[in-house]
Parts: structure tokens; C-alpha cells; sequence
């Protein structure tokens, strides 16, 4: 399908493409909605094999944030942005950053940058030196590191999946199994490990493993099968697409709930797969919402308190999807619809950005 016809199909306002000739630069922003208004989304820098594969991943990211912003009650839209490298792991550069800020700076606040995989509070303030436009900085910008927020908006999801099967919202005792010990996986395993949970970790970079091992008596788990191990709830906190049509089939946790943006590779087939297996699946997009409410609130000029109560918010949110599941395909189709509603009750609604 070409470009046009699936922005067409997913609904896709924007696609901008960005070559800054100085510094070598190559970006892409993709705005999929500005509807409920403003859309804050974090820049990812990674090596794609191919420039096909950095515009779906952007584009898919992107709809994800429309989504996540909806049924967190966010007055925001959605986007996203993606930096190519052209060598994995290319340093990342003040002048890459600039030239990075001032593409953002043409969307006039339309788009709103902030962290995403690849990318430091020090790279943010470097893009906020050429645009008013981000969040997630410490210095010129503000937000900081947003992945505490996140961790905490997880944890909360596990709870309502916990409390959805009916069993002791009650971590002590239960096997987690942990994908991706990064900003966000490695919070998560602190929560977890003080709630008493007993943490399976992975990651390919082996001296957090080590850390995990180290702070929380984690047990290692070979990176290729951690999405396969026996466990209470498997928490994908790394890339994306972890989980496709054959991995469903070998899973032997009874609930997923992980941090990881786009874990399944397609969700309306994954998640009424997991419906079939009776495997609970927590909507990544409600699971992971705590880092954009924390930069989206922020942005919108919210207290500490409102922010934390709406990070709080994400337990119900989540119980009122599961419980509404059943008159749907699956739990990701009943988080879709919550997330259609909100749109729909937007554009019934001056825009938020007008003027
Ligand atoms: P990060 O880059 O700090 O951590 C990712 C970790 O995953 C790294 O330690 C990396 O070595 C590991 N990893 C990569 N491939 C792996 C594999 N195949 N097996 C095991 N480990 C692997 O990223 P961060 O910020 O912790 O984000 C994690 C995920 O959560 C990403 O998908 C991100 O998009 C998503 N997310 C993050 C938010 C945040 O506030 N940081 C907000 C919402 C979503």
C-alpha cells in the first residue's frame, strides 16, 4: 500500500519528511491526530534497515499516541517522530539535535517532541535550544526523564488485571517476567520487587541483567525465551513487536502487561488470539500512558497532585477496558473503542489548539 493510502486507512493527518543538509539529519514526523488537540509524541533514533520500515514504524507509533492520549483523558493528539540513523548506535550530536529542534519548530506547536528509545533529557535540551516545542528536558526545557511515571502507570495496569481475574491485588509471591531492563523496565522491577513480587529478567545488554540480579535477587533469563517462560504476569518493556501470530500459541503467562509500545505485531489478530488462549492482554497504549501524562500534564500546566492522580486514574481506566472486553473482539479492540469515543466526543468540540 502506498503512503497516501495508508494514511488514508489509518487515519494519518501529517507525514513529514526532513533531510537537514549540514549535519546529515534524516526525520520523519508523523502527526496522526490533532483533533482532541495539541500532539505530543517522543522522537525515536534508530538504525531501520530500510526507510519503509522507519515510516510504518512511525506511523504505527504515532496512532498509538492518538489512542494513548484518549483514553488517558488528555485534551492532546497524537504524533511521533523517528531520527534515522544511518549505523546502529551513530553518537548522537548537538548539531544532529539542533537541526532535529528546528524541524519541530516548523509544526508550530502542532507537534510537541519528548523521549522516546535513543533519545536523553541532554538530547532534549539541545533540541529545545531551537524550538519551544518539546518536553522531557532538565535544563532549557522541562519534564525530565519521564520513565518513573511510566513504570508507576504499569504497575498500576498489573493491579487492575490482578483485580479483573479476580485474584489478590497482592504482588507478593508472583513470577514477573521482565523484557527490556531500560529507563522504564528497570523502575518497574524496583516497584515490583518492593511489592514482594519474585522478578525473570532479560535484557541483551547483560550488565543490567547483572544490576537486576545484584539489586532484587532477579533471576536471568536467556533474552530469546523470556517471552515464552512460565510466569504470572510477562511485562514486554522493550521494542516493539514482540509478540506475533506463532508467539501466542507458546506463552504461558496468564496476563501481559508491559510497558513496550506496539507489542503485539497485530493487534486485532494477537489480542482475539490471547481471548482464545485465555490469556489476559493489557492494552500496551492504557498500560504505558504514566510518561505522557507526566509531559502531556505538564505541558497542560497540571499540579503534582493531578498529575499523580491521574497516573492513578490508569488502574480504573484499565478495569472499566477489561470489563467491557467481553462485548468486544478482545481487550485491545475494547481499548480501540474507548479510544473512537473520545475522538468522536472531540470533534464535537472547538479545537483545544484554536486561535
Ligand atoms: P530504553 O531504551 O531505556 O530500554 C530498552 C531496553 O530494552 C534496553 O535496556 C535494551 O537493551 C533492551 N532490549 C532491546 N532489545 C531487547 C531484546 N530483544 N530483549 C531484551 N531486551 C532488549 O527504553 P525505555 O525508555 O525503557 O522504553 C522501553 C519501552 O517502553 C519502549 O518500547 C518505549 O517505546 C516504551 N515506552 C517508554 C516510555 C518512557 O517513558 N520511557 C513511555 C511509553 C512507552
Amino acid at each position: 500500500m502506498d503512503t497516501f493510502g495508508r494514511m488514508t486507512e489509518i487515519g494519518h493527518e501529517r507525514v513529514c519528511f526532513h533531510h537537514d543538509e549540514a549535519t546529515g539529519l534524516r526525520a520523519i514526523v508523523a502527526i496522526h491526530s490533532t483533533k482532541l488537540g495539541p500532539a505530543l509524541g517522543g522522537t525515536r533514533r534508530w538504525h531501520y534497515a530500510t526507510e519503509e520500515e522507519a515510516l510504518y514504524d512511525v506511523m504505527r507509533l504515532s496512532e498509538g499516541m492518538s489512542c494513548k492520549a484518549a483514553c488517558a483523558g488528555l485534551p492532546m493528539g497524537g504524533a511521533k517522530s523517528v531520527i534515522l540513523l544511518p549505523e546502529p548506535n551513530t553518537e548522537a550530536t548537538e548539531a544532529e539535535a539542533k537541526a532535529m529542534g528546528r524541524f519541530i519548530d516548523t509544526f508550530n506547536g502542532d507537534y510537541i517532541a519528548a523521549e522516546d528509545v535513543g533519545l536523553d533529557p541532554r538530547y532534549i535540551d539541545w533540541m529545545a535550544t531551537e524550538t519551544n516545542h518539546v518536553m522531557g528536558g532538565e535544563t532549557v526545557s522541562t519534564g525530565g526523564d519521564p520513565s518513573p511515571f511510566t513504570a508507576a502507570g504499569t504497575f498500576n495496569a498489573m493491579k487492575a488485571c490482578l483485580q479483573h481475574l479476580g485474584r489478590a491485588v497482592d504482588f507478593s509471591g508472583l513470577n514477573v517476567a521482565v523484557q527490556g531492563l531500560g529507563h522504564v523496565g528497570m523502575d518497574l522491577c524496583r516497584r515490583l520487587h518492593e511489592a514482594g513480587a519474585n522478578l525473570l529478567v532479560a535484557d541483551i545488554n547483560s550488565s543490567v541483567v547483572d544490576q537486576a540480579v545484584a539489586s532484587w535477587d532477579a533471576k536471568p533469563i536467556d533474552p530469546q525465551s523470556i517471552i515464552e517462560c512460565e510466569c504470572d504476569i510477562l511485562a514486554p518493556c522493550a521494542l516493539g513487536a514482540v509478540i506475533g501470530e506463532h508467539t501466542v500459541a507458546r506463552i504461558k503467562a496468564d496476563i501481559i502487561c508491559g510497558a513496550a509500545n506496539n507489542i503485539l505485531v497485530d493487534p486485532a489478530r494477537e489480542s482475539a488470539a490471547m481471548v482464545d488462549r485465555g490469556i489476559l492482554y493489557a492494552p500496551d497504549f492504557v498500560a504505558n500512558a504514566g510518561g505522557l501524562i507526566w509531559l502531556a500534564g505538564l505541558w497542560l500546566g497540571m499540579s503534582r497532585e493531578e498529575l499523580d492522580r491521574r497516573n492513578d486514574e490508569i488502574e480504573q481506566t484499565m478495569i472499566d477496558i477489561l470489563n467491557d472486553a467481553p462485548s468486544h473482539a478482545s481487550t485491545w479492540e475494547a481499548a480501540m473503542s474507548l479510544a473512537r469515543v473520545r475522538f468522536a466526543q472531540g470533534e464535537s468540540k472547538e479545537p483545544a489548539h484554536a486561535g
